[in-house]
């Protein structure tokens, strides 16, 4: 059985997210979708929220499953018997810090864990979870870039959302 895992901070989950674990659940047996707390972010959703978020948006998808873990992401993707982990490009800038984070981790990893990169729909290349929250705590309109029920928890926490 083929096990991969797509990790993030998912604080929101976008719908650029959404489109990579889509594809990447076609490519795996069964895809794990790792929520991380990255203490250098401040959160707008709690790790809980954004895995209860996630949880609902693939409760119909069989093969897709939600966890969170903290520390290495190395130790987690060993000690789960991972064969890989994938991560979206969305352009060239991406491509420097997902290189040497690759090359890291093939250090850390255990034999035959590979990362595997998949290329961001063009629709979605410019889309970032900070981009999301500064525009909708602005009152911008994100509608169309996260999922509706990511949006509606949204508004919870902007009153000027549109
Ligand atoms: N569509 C839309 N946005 C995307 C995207 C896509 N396909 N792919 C990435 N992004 C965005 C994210 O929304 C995020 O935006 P933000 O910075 O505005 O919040 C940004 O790109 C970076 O996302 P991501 O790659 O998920 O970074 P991250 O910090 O959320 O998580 C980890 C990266 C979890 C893989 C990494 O920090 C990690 O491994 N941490 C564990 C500690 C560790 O092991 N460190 C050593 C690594 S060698």
């Amino acid at each position: 059985m083929t096990k991969a895992l797509y990790s993030g901070s998912f604080d929101p989950v976008t719908s650029g997210h959404l489109d990579i674990i889509y594809r990447g659940a076609k490519m795996f047996d069964s895809l794990v979708v790792g929520v991380i707390e990255n203490p250098q972010k401040k959160p707008l959703f709690s790790v809980e929220e954004r895995v209860t978020m996630l949880k609902e948006l693939f409760k119909d998808t069989p093969n897709v499953e939600v966890d969170s873990f903290s520390g290495l992401l190395a130790d987690y993707v060993n000690a789960n018997g991972f064969n890989a982990v994938i991560r979206g490009l969305r352009a060239i800038t991406d491509f420097e810090y997902e290189l040497s984070m690759a090359q890291m981790n093939a250090c850390l990893f255990n034999k035959d864990v590979e990362s595997i990169f998949l290329m961001t729909s063009p629709k979605y290349s410019f889309i970032s979870s900070s981009m999301i929250k500064e525009v909708a705590s602005l009152g911008g309109s994100v509608s169309g870039l996260v999922p509706d029920m990511v949006l509606d928890k949204m508004k919870n926490k902007y009153i000027k959302i549109k």
